[in-house]
């Protein structure tokens, strides 16, 4: 009887303060908030809300404070009508001769004064050359010293940078140009060299730069639009600050198809970079190791807004190294380091080195760390916190693993999941389908389940507003209606996941990665993840391929071994204790190196579309014979009667 009593006194006292706090928080009315705590109250069982209310109540917390700062903080810059000019003249002004960039390579320092001088220079050379605020400039290039100053400086006149990843050659650049409405693009001298003298001139500003033919470059684009070139630029008044709504373009790396434009406006800047340094607790004595391309969201916001928000020192490296990576860091006095989840792995394939335990290092941010090297990169480097987040540039549904939880990409609240409008909800693994219910609205995933994840739209909310993409119709594929409830619009991100009970959020997979097999579904991701951990951090690439006569797809690895060091033996044993049968690949491709888009994201559809034919595929192909438990060299003879289903998989 006492206990009950206690009990339920806890769990009035939890929704007492809850109710109170949320009034507080998000401002929602009562009559909403009320019927939610209800539902919850009554709907949870005694001990299980106690538990999950003590272990979580501290990070909700701190993820709603950092919410409502940052909220309150873009709103004000909204009235104040604050651009991201506005935001760094304020830095330069409080932080003025502090070094804001470095650039790693040439060993080149800016202080924030210099680079605020730089941006206008660029500025008042557009204005010169009649850009206004709304035209739209191409960034294209690799060198990394001018590249923030250059965009920063289009945009204190308003004028918008398309930045466009410089690997890309012929059908994509244009396409990326064209999309983007560029009147001009700006590119590196870098790109252009090793071409020889050609037909075609380029247009030059000063006298630094002379005349240079870029053939394959001009060729396509000169029909197309008037280049120029900028590279230094000598003039200098003060220059005029608008107010526009849109700050740059950034291309997702497609792994499939052709680059779409992302619409990143102010507000978001802001609010990405504010949320990650609110949210994982920098300070600006930090100071920042960014590895990462600058023409992605990861590199541009979350590692250069550290420094244009928030004052931080920002090393910039023109190209990661994985061998200098941790005497970079050391050298620099580097605290956070950027990841993707592909340069954990690089790191971890590096021979042990006496600098990578001594750094000052003490956090790394990123995004993509698998749970299967996640210990192993913790300990064997000595970096005590992990700021997993999870988000892409258009994505309308961002989390951050803010209290360090192993594993974890992010969290939503258990205790009041509502107010954060995401949500994993059921989808068809395979297909990418949304399942919906009997009324027509998505299934919402209990723990456990994986679900696609998806963020409710609310366009009135600039915190929430959906900025699309520069095309249109590209924008459709990613929303889908009546997802939360009947009309309502959100934001698919494409990414199954899989949540605990206290709400923590796992990534499993990419939606349409995944595939069947022997009526189980096997994660690419995760099979991908063991099989690099078994053959020391080797790129493998894991895609299902389908086989006449069987049901599902078949598991194929292609592992990039330009050794051909694999023991097959060893592989294959250390497999069964590894995966389950299912997951283990049926086929193996052993190739020199695999394809990647510029974050070291995995091309798969070529791989995919090769299948296992060997007479197709001229890399050396091996099949996992069931009878003998290992794996074989897979010829034309064993290919046959696995078509013509002779041979049992
Ligand atoms: C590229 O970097 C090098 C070395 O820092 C520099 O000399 C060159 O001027 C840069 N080029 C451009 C286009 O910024
Ligand atoms: C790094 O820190 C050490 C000691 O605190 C200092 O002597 C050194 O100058 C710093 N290096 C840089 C590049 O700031
Ligand atoms: C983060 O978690 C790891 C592993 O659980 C732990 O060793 C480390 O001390 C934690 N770091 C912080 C800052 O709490
Ligand atoms: C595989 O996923 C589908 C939905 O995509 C689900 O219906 C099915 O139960 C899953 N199978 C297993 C064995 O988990
Ligand atoms: C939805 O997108 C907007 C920007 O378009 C963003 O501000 C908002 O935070 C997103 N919603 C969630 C739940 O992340
Ligand atoms: C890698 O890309 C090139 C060019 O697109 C293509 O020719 C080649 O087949 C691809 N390699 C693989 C293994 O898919």
């Amino acid at each position: 009887m006492c206990v009950r009593w206690i009990l339920l006194m806890m769990r009035l006292a939890c929704c007492t303060v809850l109710l109170f706090l949320l009034r507080l928080l998000v401002g929602l009315p009562w009559f909403q908030v009320l019927p939610s705590i209800l539902i919850f109250y009554l709907g949870s069982g005694g001990w299980k809300f106690v538990l999950i209310f003590a272990k979580t109540i501290r990070r909700d917390l701190h993820a709603a404070g950092v919410l409502l700062k940052v909220k309150s903080n873009v709103n004000r810059h909204l009235k104040e009508r604050n651009t991201l000019p506005k935001i760094f003249a304020e830095t330069v002004r409080r932080h003025g001769d502090k070094t804001a960039l470095i650039f790693e390579g040439t060993g080149e320092k800016w202080s924030f004064r210099q680079l605020d001088e730089y941006s206008n220079r660029v500025a008042n050379l557009l204005l010169q050359r009649g850009f206004v605020e709304g035209d739209v400039v191409a960034l294209f290039m690799e060198n990394r010293s001018q590249y923030v100053g250059l965009w920063l400086g289009m945009a204190k006149i308003g004028v918008e940078a398309a930045l466009i990843n410089f690997n890309l050659r012929l059908e994509a650049l244009v396409h990326c140009v064209t999309i983007s409405n560029a009147k001009a693009v700006v590119f590196g001298s870098e790109l252009t060299e090793g071409e020889d003298q050609g037909s075609y001139a380029v247009f030059a500003f000063s006298g630094v730069f002379q005349a240079r033919s870029i053939k394959p470059l001009v060729l396509l684009l000169s029909p197309l639009f008037s280049i120029v070139v900028l590279l230094y630029v000598f003039i200098d008044f003060s220059p005029y600050v608008g107010l526009p709504d849109r700050l740059f373009y950034i291309y997702t790396s497609g792994t499939t198809g052709m680059p779409k434009a992302a619409i990143v406006v102010h507000s978001r800047y802001y609010r990405m970079a504010a949320l990650v340094y609110y949210g994982f607790g920098m300070t600006s004595d930090d100071v920042l190791y960014d590895c990462l391309p600058l023409y992605h969201s990861a590199g541009n916001i979350v590692g250069v807004g550290q420094c244009l928000i928030h004052g931080m020192t920002v090393v910039i490296k023109k190209k990661f190294s994985a061998s200098r990576f941790w005497d970079d860091c050391a050298k620099y006095n580097c605290t956070i380091v950027q990841y993707i989840g592909e340069i954990c792995r690089y790191l971890l394939n590096q021979p042990v080195k006496d600098i990578e335990g001594k750094h000052k290092v003490r956090m790394a941010l990123g995004n993509g760390l698998r749970q299967s090297i996640w210990e192993e990169f913790t300990s064997r480097f000595n970096v005590p916190q992990i700021a997993e987040f999870y988000g892409a540039t258009e994505c309308n549904c961002s989390l951050g693993n803010f209290d360090n939880m192993t594993g974890a990409c992010g969290f939503n609240s258990q205790i009041l999941p509502f107010i954060y409008p995401i949500r994993l909800v059921k989808v068809d693994e395979e297909t990418m389908e949304l399942i919906r219910g009997p009324d027509g609205v998505c299934i919402p995933c209990g723990p456990g389940e994986p679900g696609q994840l998806v963020g409710r739209i609310n366009q009135k909310d600039p915190l929430r507003r959906f900025d699309g993409y520069v095309n249109e119709g590209a924008n459709s594929k990613k929303t889908a209606n009546s997802v939360f409830k009947k009309g309502d619009t959100a934001y698919l991100s494409g990414d199954v996941l899989v949540m605990d009970q206290y709400g923590y959020m796992y990534f499993k997979d990419r939606t349409g990665d995944t595939f069947r097999w022997k009526g189980e579904n096997v994660s690419t991701t995760e099979v991908e993840g063991t099989l690099s951990r078994l053959l020391d951090m080797m790129d493998v690439v894991v895609y299902g391929v389908e086989v006449p006569g069987a049901e599902g797809k078949a598991g194929m690895a292609a592992v990039a071994d330009p050794e051909r060091s694999t023991d097959l033996e060893k592989f294959g044993k250390d497999l069964e204790k590894a995966l389950p049968p299912y997951a283990r690949p049926v086929f193996l491709r052993f190739l020199k190196e695999v394809n990647k888009t510029g974050t070291y994201k995995f091309q798969k559809t070529d791989m995919r579309q090769d299948g296992f034919d060997p007479s197709m595929v001229s890399d050396k192909l091996y099949f996992l014979d069931p009878t003998r438990g290992r794996y074989v060299e897979l010829h034309q003879e064993l290919y046959s009667s696995i078509i013509s289903g002779k041979q049992k998989l």
